[in-house]
């Protein structure tokens, strides 16, 4: 089944919030207006939107209360991933040249300040001082994830906790926070709300690490963006973690440093890709989603439910 079929009885709400964010967009200044409107029109899958509508229908579903919270969220996911392109030096995003890549650094560095502030603005539309601690919170948290990241590059030496905790800052817990927010702009009960932010908690981690799978598995064109980067820039994820205890394969890992070159680094990516490192990250992969699915047993059957369950199942197979 294809992703947006999973939720079409949201089809509706969805086009609003499109809207609502082709309108957000807008600037007054030409060059951030058009950097905002590319960026958006390029596509991406609107998870984290998705999961605050979805969350909403197990409350007081109001689309003209929660598109506010649904809208702020895909525009701080959308901030992050313009910084996110000029830490990690990337070329391509959402099949399009980067912001970074096309204007420059400084330029990205203002576009996501201004998808942010844009962001905080709708939030205030939720007068509940809750609500907004727990977003600055969770953005609190992203951004040590990424600096965790740069921290920890070249680092062969790092433990699964450091690369989990890392992955639960940088991803998890706005997936987890997407869902904890639709729930409680609903009005969901406290009960509710707190499994709702666990199962999104449980499945952003097991997106991140299918992710950080796709980097080795994946094409340039499924992806929209650049395979193989990870290892390229340094940046040690899960596969790579693995396959450092296969002593053979570490040898030729833990000799990169920042000085090798693409061709020193291609085959060690071949690999890791042919190791059973991608087998076992994507097991870990399954902990997790099985984590999310216990959560949904939990929560009343309706087809929001449903819809739930088959975006987790999604995340575990995905291509792109
Ligand atoms: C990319 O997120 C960044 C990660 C957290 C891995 P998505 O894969 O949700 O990006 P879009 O929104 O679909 O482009
Ligand atoms: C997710 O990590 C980044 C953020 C949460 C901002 P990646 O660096 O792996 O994301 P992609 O692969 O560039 O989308
Ligand atoms: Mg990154
Ligand atoms: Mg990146
Ligand atoms: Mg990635």
């Amino acid at each position: 089944m294809k992703l947006k079929m999973m939720y079409s009885f949201l089809n509706a709400d969805i086009g609003l919030i499109e809207k609502e964010l082709e309108a957000t967009v807008q600037a007054e200044h030409p060059l951030l207006r058009q950097a905002g409107v590319e960026l958006l029109q390029a596509g991406g899958k609107r998870l984290r939107p998705v999961f605050v509508l979805l969350a909403g229908k197990f409350g007081e579903y109001d689309i003209n209360r929660i598109k506010h919270v649904a809208v702020a969220l895909e525009l701080i996911h959308m901030a992050s991933l313009v910084h996110d392109d000029v830490i990690d030096n990337a070329e391509l995003r959402r099949g399009r040249q980067t912001i970074k890549a096309k204007y420059d650094n400084k330029i990205a560095m203002y576009t996501g300040d201004f998808l942010f502030a844009r962001a905080l603005a709708l939030m205030t539309k939720l007068e509940n001082p809750v609500a907004h601690k727990i977003l600055s919170h969770t953005m609190v948290e992203l951004c040590i994830g990424e600096i965790e990241q740069i921290k920890d590059k070249y680092n062969f030496n790092q433990d699964l906790r450091t690369y989990l905790r890392r992955i639960k800052r940088k991803t998890a817990l706005l997936i987890a926070v997407s869902c904890q927010l639709g729930a409680i702009g609903a009005n969901a009960s406290e009960d509710i709300q707190k499994k709702l932010y666990l199962f999104g908690y449980y499945v952003g981690m097991s997106f991140q690490i299918t992710d950080d799978i796709l980097d080795f598995t994946a094409t340039e064109e499924q992806l929209g963006k650049p395979a193989g980067s990870d290892l390229l820039q340094g940046n040690i994820t899960l596969p790579v973690l693995l396959a450092l205890k296969n002593l053979e394969i570490r040898e030729s890992i833990s000799a990169i440093t920042k000085d090798s070159t693409e061709s020193d680094i291609r085959p060690i990516i071949d690999m890791i890709k042919t190791s059973s490192s991608i087998e076992k990250s994507f097991e870990l992969s399954n902990l997790y989603l099985n984590k999310a699915f216990k959560i949904l047993e939990e929560l009343p059957n309706n087809k929001t439910k449903t819809a739930l369950n088959n975006i987790a199942k999604f995340i575990g197979k995905r291509k792109f």
